[in-house]
């Protein structure tokens, strides 16, 4: 995979003006859906080097990152005339940068693309690391292709944008970032303030975050190994997020991270031995910030069902990437259905 330029950016004009002369291209064109059109588009619309810009919207959220909306994206660059020399900015959450990267690399047969964040969850992870592509069949990310952005520019100006569901959403990410890091990353995001945000702190623990996910994501970009310790939280998070999904109840992707975190690292002090300090620590926090999501004994082989689509599983067992303390990772840990059962009583009771 192509090596990822990221930029901090302190001037968006500025730094989205050298991303685009950067890169050499016939025509430009901008992908973002309608709500980040509506709050974000201000920010970037009157910059020179986007005047003549293709911009294709479409509808938002994630039940919109579709075969459709894919069909629709590359049917508008073909009409604007993109070539194979043509580039995409991608502008919005992770929908767009997940469904614009894979819009990029397969339109003939590949366009370069850049990547512009709007908000946390995609700032801190779905922009960086060049995973890509659209749910299908009932299933998140079922199709798509490991292509990173040419670049990636991370700028603070959208974060004032977010209300603070959207912050705690991306604050998971981090949150799971300073878990598989070191124990000062991970007592720093504990003792964020969300009643009084300070951005400019924020601003600099996002930066801290991205190299964390970059460092992992250059030793091992196709994920056969230690970029699994990214996947900390989401086995159990995403079976929680398709549950809520089937069930019509909304759940950000970030708050089912931060659950799926209580029952990963419940499954961490159990087997490995996580301190049941640290443990408590990082429930009550979530707890405290991400409240709580109910489920029923009845649901539970659902979940486990859920569970077993996971793509870290090899011949039928699912595979968790575990704790056995704050940044001491153990990928591939083959758990029972037993165990499984007995962190969602844990989780059911905390
Ligand atoms: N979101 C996890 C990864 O990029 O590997």
């Amino acid at each position: 995979m192509q090596a990822q330029e990221i930029i901090t950016s302190k001037n968006l004009g500025e730094s989205l003006r050298q991303a685009v002369a950067a890169i050499e291209h016939d025509r430009l064109f901008v992908l973002t859906d309608d709500t980040t059109l509506k709050l974000c588009w201000s920010e970037v619309c009157a910059l020179p080097c986007l005047s003549e810009a293709n911009v294709i919207s479409i509808p938002p959220t994630d039940e919109n990152k579709s075969l459709e909306a894919l069909t629709h994206v590359w049917a508008e660059l073909q009409r604007g005339g993109a070539t194979r020399h043509s580039m995409l900015l991608c502008l919005g959450g992770g929908m767009v940068t997940d469904l614009g990267g894979f819009a990029a690399s397969t339109f003939k047969r590949g366009i370069n693309y850049i990547n512009l964040p709007t908000t946390l969850l995609a700032m801190v992870d779905a922009s960086v690391g060049g995973k890509t592509g659209i749910n299908f069949g009932g299933l998140k990310n079922e199709i798509g292709v490991f292509n990173t952005a040419r670049c990636v520019i991370l700028d603070a100006t959208f974060l004032r944008t977010l209300d603070l569901r959207n912050i705690l959403s991306g604050y998971a990410e981090m949150l799971k970032h300073g878990l598989i890091s070191n124990v000062e990353d991970w007592a720093e995001l504990l003792s964020f303030d969300f009643e009084r945000i300070d951005y400019p702190h924020l601003t600099e623990m996002v930066g801290k975050s991205v190299l964390i996910k970059q460092r992992i994501v250059e030793e091992d970009p196709l994920e056969r190994g230690i970029r699994k310790a990214l996947n900390l939280g989401h086995t159990a998070g995403h079976a929680l997020e398709s549950l809520a999904l089937g069930e019509g109840r909304t759940v950000l992707h970030g708050y089912a991270v931060a659950w799926g975190l209580i029952c990963e690292l419940y499954l961490s002090a159990k087997r490995l031995s996580f301190p049941k300090d640290k443990l408590q620590q990082t429930v009550r926090f979530i707890k405290e910030h991400y409240g709580s999501f109910l489920i029923d004994c009845k649901e539970y082989d659902r979940l486990y069902e859920l569970m077993t689509h996971d793509k870290k599983n090899t011949a039928g067992q699912i595979n968790f990437t575990l704790l056995a303390d704050i940044g001491d990772i153990r990928i591939n840990q083959v758990v029972s259905k037993e165990e499984i059962m007995d962190m969602l009583d844990f989780f059911r009771e905390t």
